[in-house]
């Protein structure tokens, strides 16, 4: 229908007759002249109308926001001061010759420039009308467009683009399965897939050697602005490569990302273990935008009277670290107590903290509530130990090893933001030698990745000390984000089965929830490892958005709903009877 899109309009169409189709972005009525801006995916065109051309005015005065319009007019220069500079067709505008109204629209429960008033819910109820936005549609764009470029990527370095099953049986990956009830096997339900990882090993097991795909997954967790129930993953496997060839061929795809997108080197990536890592940060994916690091003052602490830190130094499964702020000093009082609440979310009993007013003035010049627990003797030591200076506040903490490291890992992010002090940088990296397990609530382990990654020890060392054994895991962090986190796979039988006698899934379960994995591993499994990235919060990091619900087309809300369609809904009497379902009464 159109000749050209509203956006792509400039001085070189001058005098040319173009036809453009899109909506009415506004209308103005000047005195006899009528202005419609007209949108389309591509930008704003500023049409005008005069009285001359009597039917199509007759129309143009009828026509209201959101209208759906086809124009056929002539490009012109804009006259002398109308130029506007805003607008990427400022130069011109286009006289309206013939105007048909191809369909009329009610008035919009909200103005394309109104989203940030109008609340979430009733942006995601007409999501066809907050999809409109310029931004919306550019950021939905450039998903598409980087989603291109890994294909072509990917592809070219061989690797195939095979479809996984949705209905399947339930894939470790520490959240809640989507159930979907089975008809024809009556009391029997699929899950759908938290990753594709059991199918993508299989695949490896079957000789595919190089798997990838653009692979929805499904979780039903506790959802954040970084988390979705459905989120999509560019999920890679590959066999005869080990950890630091997976590692550099999918470095290389997000350096070709950001160079081909955004123009941005991000060279190489440097490398950290896990252990570093939250010893220096407190965190497994670090933000390395942010300079602050915790400082382990144990030894300093170990006799002093204070038993808020005495008893932490001198118990190994406690940690007292101290974060030194620049520039901290000038904190009030209030925002101190703000951050003691702040701390008090990851379990820390208080906030101790050290302002250091005027370092000359040796511990006159500094001013805390704890010198008098600890001694002015520690106190200066400590001055000393991390290298502080006039005008920054130490913060403290003291408590178990995962209290301080969350605490402080999470005020470090805080007082960073508050304070300016996050560089304007892209800051990747890889963190690797996690630890293959992590204790749960209930005293056994649990995989810190999934039960199908590596030990990088053998099956006798892990069975004789599980808790210290690291894996063949890595993970890739970007501005302190978890951008994709894979590992060098068990593909031995033998070493299965280690794996799943340590978190305590005995044979039986073992065989009724992954024997067919097991079986595969036994008919001569390559090796292999991989990878998966979340596409979604790639394109969040990359697009600057805040949510990844910004950058989902259809996103769920936070009590992972969705408004547009009112899913989930009630279903009928007949279709439960069909599934031998019978519903119990809601607990209240
Ligand atoms: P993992 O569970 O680490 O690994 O997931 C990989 C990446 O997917 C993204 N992600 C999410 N994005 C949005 N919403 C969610 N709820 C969500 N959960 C995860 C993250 C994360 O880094 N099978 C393994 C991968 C492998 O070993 O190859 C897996 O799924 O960016
Ligand atoms: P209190 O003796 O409870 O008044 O604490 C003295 C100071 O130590 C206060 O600033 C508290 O916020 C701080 N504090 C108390 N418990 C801890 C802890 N576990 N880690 C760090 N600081 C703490």
């Amino acid at each position: 229908m159109r000749s050209h899109y509203c956006g792509e309009l400039n001085e070189s169409h001058v005098d040319q007759e173009v036809t453009l189709c899109g909506w009415v972005h506004r209308r103005r009525d000047h005195g006899g002249v009528i202005f419609l801006d007209v949108r389309d995916r591509d930008g704003i065109t500023q049409v005008v109308f005069d009285p001359d051309t009597k039917e199509s005015f007759a129309t143009a005065e009828g026509v209201r926001n959101e209208f759906v319009l086809k124009i056929v007019g002539r490009v012109r220069l804009r006259p002398e001061g109308t130029v506007n500079k805003d607008m990427a067709t400022g130069q011109i505008e286009v006289l309206g010759k013939e105007l048909e109204i191809l369909n009329a629209a009610n008035t919009p429960p909200m103005q394309l420039d109104e989203h940030e008033t109008v609340g979430e819910d009733v942006r995601l109820r007409h999501r066809y009308i907050d999809l409109r936005r310029p931004e919306m549609l550019q950021r939905l764009r450039f998903r598409s467009k980087v989603v291109n470029t890994v294909r072509n990527f990917l592809d070219e370095n061989g690797f195939l683009d095979i479809e996984t099953p949705l209905l399947t049986k339930a894939t470790p990956e520490g959240a809640r399965d989507y159930l979907v009830p089975s008809r024809t096997h009556p009391h029997r339900f699929f899950a759908l897939p938290q990753s594709p990882q059991l199918f993508k090993q299989i695949l490896m097991a079957a000789g595919m050697d190089r798997y990838y795909q653009i692979a929805k997954c499904f979780r039903d967790e506790d959802l954040r602005a970084d988390r979705q129930p459905e989120f999509t993953q560019i999920d890679v496997e590959t066999s005869f490569m080990d950890e630091e060839g997976i590692m550099s061929i999918m470095e290389a795809l997000i350096v070709k990302v950001f160079a081909t997108h955004l123009n941005v080197d991000l060279g190489e990536f440097p490398r950290m273990s896990y252990a570093e890592a939250m010893q220096r940060y407190g965190s497994d994916k670090p933000d390395l935008r942010i300079d602050l690091e915790l400082v382990d003052i144990a030894e300093q602490m170990k006799s002093v009277d204070f038993k808020v830190f005495s008893g932490p130094a001198n118990d190994p499964e406690c940690r007292v670290a101290a974060l030194r702020v620049p520039g901290g000093a000038s904190l009030s009082r209030k925002v101190i107590d703000d951050y003691t609440d702040y701390v008090g979310i990851f379990g820390a009993k208080g906030l101790a903290w050290i302002k250091v007013n005027d370092l000359s003035a040796g511990i006159e010049g500094l001013q805390s509530p704890i010198i008098k627990f600890i001694g002015e003797d520690v106190v200066s030591k400590l001055v000393d130990q991390l290298g502080a200076e006039t005008g920054d506040i130490i913060f403290f903490g003291a408590d178990k090893t995962t209290v301080v490291n969350e605490a402080l890992g999470a005020l470090r992010l805080k007082v960073a933001a508050d304070l300016g002090l996050v560089k304007d940088i892209w800051a990747p990296l890889w963190v690797v030698d996690f630890p293959m397990f992590e204790a749960d609530s209930e005293g056994g382990l649990t995989s810190l990745h999934h039960p199908f990654t590596a030990p990088s020890c053998s099956a006798e060392e892990l069975a004789a000390n599980p808790a210290n054994a690291l894996s063949r895991a890595y993970d890739m962090v970007l501005n302190g984000t978890e951008l994709g986190g894979g590992s060098v796979r068990i593909n031995k039988p033998e070493m299965q089965q280690a794996v799943f006698k340590v978190l305590g899934i005995g044979e039986e379960e073992a065989d009724e929830k992954f024997g067919f994995l097991l079986n595969a591993l036994s008919y001569g499994c390559p090796p292999h490892g991989g990878i998966a990235f979340g596409l979604d919060r790639l394109i969040m990091l990359m697009t600057g958005a805040s949510s990844i619900r910004d950058v989902i087309a259809f996103p769920k809300t936070q009590s992972a709903a969705c408004p547009l369609t009112d899913a989930p809904g009630a279903v009928s009497s007949k279709q439960l009877r069909e599934l031998n379902i019978r519903l119990r009464e809601q607990a209240k």
